[in-house]
């Protein structure tokens, strides 16, 4: 790969890069002895075993044997490819990349990178300008209470209604409008009129860590649907990794004790005019791993204050699990319960920053949040009940690396269920099982059925299916549910059986797949894959019989087309072959 970029500027950008000076705008590195150490960022590191050379220019862990130099590092730690960590270094240098002469498309990525990152800044600050010229957004913000400081620290904006209005008022030039149609940051509409997306909206940039506008969030101001529009992802902006407010946090405040992650743009521009610090959002999306590794980068706790509806309660959970696998005992997350119908925004309006302050210091801690959410409607003299919880909650559980933190979880579960030592919730687990089979054995055994017991028994045969398509028209009790399971399982390769039981936790199909999840069909495991194969060719016939025979009435009644019959000679061969 390397020899797309000459290898002579590999060495100059290698030269110029300190990286001790680099890895420490992204951790904190203590000096000790000759060399600079800190906590591992690429494995559960109790001690400092993460060490970094400025002699050598390169770090390397004595736990995970991680090791490399500013480029492998970038590599790893940001998940960029190759190219893409020598053209963060360029960037940081100010260094044009001499690409080879046969690297025509890298070199065209390269600076068409560059010339998207100026339009946008251009045009940010145009839209920045704008807002305070025109009267109707700017009366919207003062109405909704954001002073003009942080209209001014926020950098926000305001598309005009039409782009026609907007360029003339700013001056736009000509040349200015046609990188912008050519790189489609705008576009050319129906009527041969120019387009902005996010015109009549207010504009809220979107910088990166290296305070580079990347996109943007707008929100209309006249009810327009929808409320929040992003910009389209590229390969400079995408939403999974980005984190609103976080570069002003960073700006200010090199390592934050906690940020605090609410779930909208005013939110976080809100609780920052109120002097409440550190809070961010992700961009309307839910919270995915990319987002609380670049969280946990930056502090060592993560508050979640969603709002207070069922959405954001939802979103909470949601949150917590996806965070649970990056937990150690220096990484923890905390959770802010809002009232009902109340956001950050509405509320620090109303109470004013100390009782909001007060709310952040009675954060409820992780394993508070995670017992209390998981013991609603559990009734806990009911066994079955009790089994339900740990099935659920085990998989969880059992996703946090720090050992101590997974212990004491366990232990507390096991407390709750009545068990004394945790070592024995997973032959609870196993005798409750056996206690439920005379129950589920009563179950009629249709084939869908089986074959729904036998995917939730066994995540993994979802990859014997076919093709989903396949299914797609027949009509047979059960197949949706059969289908929809199938989907989750296809998406979620790694699921287990516990991990599908929790997936499905609040919906209705909850209770078939508990019923199935422990059936006991008596198949032996040897058998299963055979019989799940069968069954769905078994399903398959069954659809194509039932078309045929339909066919076949109907040809008695009013005959067939020339379409219909060559249908049922197509029916009739597949049906021989099987
Ligand atoms: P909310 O609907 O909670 O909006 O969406 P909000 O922040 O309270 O907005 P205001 O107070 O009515 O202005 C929270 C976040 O979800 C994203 C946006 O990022 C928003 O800030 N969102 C919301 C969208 O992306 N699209 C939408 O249509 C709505
Ligand atoms: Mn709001």
């Amino acid at each position: 790969m390397s020899g797309k970029i000459p290898k002579y500027f590999i060495n100059e950008i290698l030269f110029r890069t300190d990286i001790v000076a680099l890895i420490n705008t992204k951790i904190n590195l203590k000096k000790s002895g000759k060399n600079y150490q800190t906590h591992c960022p690429f494995h559960n590191d109790k001690t400092p075993s993460f060490t970094v050379s400025y002699e050598k220019q390169f770090y390397y862990c004595f736990g995970c044997n991680a090791h490399g130099n500013v480029i492998d590092f970038l590599m790893n730690y940001e998940h960029l490819n190759f190219i893409e960590s020598i053209e963060e270094l360029a960037i940081l240098h100010g260094l044009d990349i001499p690409f080879e002469k046969k690297n025509i498309i890298e070199r065209n990525n390269y600076s068409k990178k560059q010339k998207v990152y100026s339009l946008i800044e251009k045009l940010s600050n145009l839209y920045k300008k704008n807002i305070l010229i025109t009267n109707t957004p700017y009366q919207y913000l003062k109405k909704r209470g954001i002073s003009n400081n942080m209209i001014n620290f926020f950098s926000i904006g305001f598309s005009s209604s039409t782009w026609s209005a907007f360029s003339k008022k700013l001056n736009i030039s000509k040349k200015f409008e046609k990188d912008l149609l050519n790189q489609k940051i705008i576009s050319i509409n129906q009527y041969k009129k120019i387009y902005d997306p996010f015109q009549g909206r207010i504009i809220f940039p979107i910088f990166d860590q290296h305070n580079r506008t990347i996109g943007f969030g707008g929100r209309s101001i006249n009810n327009f649907s929808p409320k929040y529009i992003n910009s389209p992802e590229t390969n400079i902006f995408q939403k999974r990794k980005q984190i609103y407010g976080l570069n002003q946090v960073i700006k200010k405040y090199k390592k934050p004790e906690y940020l605090l992650v609410v779930e909208g743009y005013i939110d976080v521009i809100m609780l920052t005019q109120y002097r409440i610090k550190y809070a961010v959002s992700s961009l309307g999306t839910s919270i995915t791993k990319e987002h609380i590794q670049v969280l946990f980068r930056n502090t060592d706790t993560i508050i979640y204050c969603y709002d207070g509806d069922h959405a954001g309660r939802d979103a909470a959970w949601r949150a917590l699990k996806i965070t649970l696998p990056y937990i150690s005992d220096k990484k923890n997350m905390k959770f802010i319960v809002l009232p009902k119908d109340e956001d950050p925004d509405t509320i620090v309006q109303k109470e004013g920053r100390e009782k909001f302050e007060l709310r952040i210091n009675k954060a409820l801690t992780m394993s508070k949040y995670f017992f209390k959410n998981i013991l609603k409607n559990i009734d806990l003299s009911s066994n079955d009940d009790k089994f339900h919880l740990s099935v659920r909650t085990l998989p969880l559980i059992n996703s946090i690396p720090s050992d101590t933190i997974r212990i004491y979880f366990r232990q507390r579960l096991a407390r709750i269920i009545g068990i004394l030592d945790d070592n024995q919730l997973e032959k609870f687990l196993y005798e409750e099982e056996r206690k439920n089979e005379n129950v589920t054995f009563q179950i009629k055994k249709t084939p869908m059925r089986i074959l729904i017991g036998l995917l939730i028994q066994n995540p993994c045969l979802s990859e014997l299916v076919p093709s989903i398509k396949k299914f797609k028209n027949i009509k047979i009790k059960g197949l949706s549910i059969f289908l929809e399971i199938l989907k989750t399982c296809l998406n979620n390769p790694t699921f287990n059986t516990g991990q599908l039981l929790e997936f499905y936790r609040d919906k209705k199909i909850i209770n078939i797949i508990k019923i199935l999840s422990k059936w006991d069909h008596m198949i032996v495991q040897e058998e299963i894959q055979n019989m799940f194969t069968d069954l769905l060719k078994n399903i398959y016939k069954k659809d194509l019989e039932q078309k045929r025979d339909d066919l076949i009435s109907k040809e008695r009644l009013i005959g067939l087309t020339k379409y219909e019959k060559e249908e049922i000679w197509s029916i009739n061969k597949k049906l021989c072959k099987k």
